[in-house]
């Protein structure tokens, strides 16, 4: 059995005060001294003398959170990943992905070379086969020469490494246009600018190749030469949990990514769910994440049509596997790294070598996040968590009759038990009170309040304004519950699917139902129940 504190492992962590995290990562040796006074402080981030370094006009800098993805195992090597986003569940999903599948072994991955095409397009050539011939003639030429520009990056082992030519007739000018790809291995940089110097330089050369002009010399973001996969594998028996059993897991994982294969609007959400993950760790290790987006989207249609940039399957021991092919062009040295402190920081802290295992890393983390999301998907519902929407998604598995529905959710909820096999016993139960008259008045319980609809006549409620007022009840109600639990108070109400938060301040409540007008008009609609004695319950109108 693995140590408890081994590698990227921190048992309790979500539990501890930023503190606690910030010293136990300085345990694993992974923060320095400087980093710990930092974190602690909230100072680090970017200053403003720094920022105003970094782009123009600035008047700021604005802060994002930095957290923690723990669990990885990745070639057999442990990594704790920082992440910076703003949405909430990635991080917390990525960690349980991440231990679930080190269960398993861990992931597997592998990269190409860290090759960034540059394009030179070259547009009024006499004649195209001719300088498509005279271009591969003087390749070596042209190599050299764009090497000449950069010998610190031929002398760590990269540099201009091939040629790639094509031609395209244009609808804006007459003839053909012809571009030369200059194939550059920018080994730990990311390196944009080096590959954009290269095609600068070498362009004169290329027109007198060619006898044509160069028009435009920029880098391409289809960064397809410099790939990256990642590959798990989880048993049905790691898959099975919360009331659903494996296969059905594994085979809805199966079908939902499919389903992404099939249809372009589903596909944009699918590999959405992948770059949250991805452009966290961009972000947190200063990588541009723009570019990393637009060359993984591209890749995604390079078949032709837009598709998942995952692939899901049943292998020949009925497990489940999942591989991502993905183009992540990145570096771990640089200006824009150096300029900030919190992605230097976030770089030590995630222990890579090179960019191209920064590149797995970051394939693993988006394979991760897809299965998360998928898992969640297939099973309970995004809203992981939210226990009305949860228990919603367990009635509907259970096979709860319409009719029954309701009633179902309602008991699953007040159960604390929201799972498959409860809500079959709740259907049997419910099937077997209607059967023999003997329904439950569910509405009374010593944990649960009834809210009547009223109509105010004159004046305002006494319990906001402590005034005299002339109120009708009406004799319709919504079963709510208010739980008073380790996050604070919450507002239950199952039927309409929503939970709010009352500690919280305001602007921070959130009913968890994402689709709230929708299920409140059809709640108020269909789904009010009629109150035989709503005099008993007059005091809870007006308590
Ligand atoms: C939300 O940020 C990402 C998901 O929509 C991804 C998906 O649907 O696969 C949950």
């Amino acid at each position: 059995m693995e140590s408890e504190v081994a590698g990227s492992r921190i048992p309790r962590f979500y539990k501890m005060s930023i503190d606690e995290r910030v010293r136990a990562v300085h345990d694993k040796g992974l923060l320095t001294e400087g980093d710990v006074d930092n974190l602690v402080s909230g100072e680090a981030t970017l200053d403003l003398s720094a920022a105003d370094k970094m782009i123009e006009n600035v008047i700021g800098v604005l802060g994002l959170p930095i957290g923690l993805a723990l669990n990885f195992l990745i070639n057999s090597k442990e990594y704790i990943v920082p992440l910076v986003v703003e949405e909430p569940s990635i991080v917390a999903a990525l960690s349980a992905a991440a231990k679930l599948v080190r269960g398993s072994g861990g992931f597997t991955t592998t990269s190409t070379d860290p090759i960034l095409i540059g394009q030179i397009q070259i547009l009024e050539i006499p004649n195209v086969n001719r300088a498509k011939a005279a271009v591969l003639e003087h390749k070596q030429e042209i190599l050299d020469l764009a090497n000449s520009f950069h010998p610190r990056m031929v002398a760590r082992g990269g540099g201009a490494v091939d040629l790639e030519i094509a031609s395209y007739p244009l609808e804006s000018m007459k003839g053909e246009m012809m571009v030369v790809h200059l194939l550059v291995d920018t080994r730990d940089a990311m390196g944009a600018n080096l590959v954009n110097g290269m095609c600068e330089g070498v362009a004169p050369l290329i027109e007198t190749i060619t006898e044509g002009t160069v028009f435009l010399r920029i880098l391409s973001n289809l960064t397809d030469r410099a790939l990256a996969t990642a590959e798990m594998t989880l048993t049905t028996e790691q898959l099975a949990g919360k009331g659903f059993n494996g296969e059905r897991v594994r085979d809805g994982i199966i079908i939902a990514a499919d389903f992404a294969n099939v249809d372009p609007y589903r596909a944009a959400t699918h590999n959405k769910g992948i770059m949250n993950g991805i452009d966290a760790v961009a972000i947190a290790t200063g990588n541009d994440w723009r570019a990393i987006e637009a060359g993984a989207h591209a890749y995604a249609a390079r078949h032709g049509r837009y598709g998942s940039m995952t692939h899901w399957s049943k292998d020949e021991n009925g497990n489940l596997r999942g591989r991502i092919e993905i183009p992540i062009k990145v570096g771990i040295v640089g200006a824009q790294l150096e300029s900030n402190p919190g992605a230097a920081m976030n770089l030590r802290m995630i222990g890579v070598k090179s960019a191209t295992e920064l590149a797995e890393v970051m394939a693993a983390v988006g394979l991760a996040q897809n299965f998360a999301a998928l898992k969640a998907l297939a099973t309970e519902g995004i809203q992981t968590g939210h226990m009305t929407l949860h228990a919603r998604s367990v009635a509907k598995a259970a096979s709860a009759p319409a009719e029954l529905f309701d009633e179902t959710v309602d008991r699953l909820v007040r159960s604390n038990e929201i799972k498959v096999w409860k809500a079959e016993e709740i259907v049997a139960q419910l099937i077997s009170e209607r059967n023999t008259g003997t329904a439950q008045r569910t509405l009374t319980d010593a944990d649960t309040g009834i809210g009547y609809g009223k109509v105010i006549l004159l004046g305002e409620h006494s319990v906001v304004y402590g005034r005299h007022a002339i109120a009708c009840p009406i004799p319709l109600a919504i079963h709510a519950v208010v739980e008073d639990h380790d996050k604070g108070v919450e507002l239950l109400i199952p039927r309409w699917g929503i939970e709010y938060q009352l500690t919280k301040p305001p602007e921070q409540r959130r009913y968890r139902n994402p689709d709230q007008g929708r299920h409140r008009r059809r709640a108020t609609r269909i789904e009010p129940r009629r109150c035989n004695k709503p005099e008993d319950d007059r005091r809870q109108i007006s308590d």
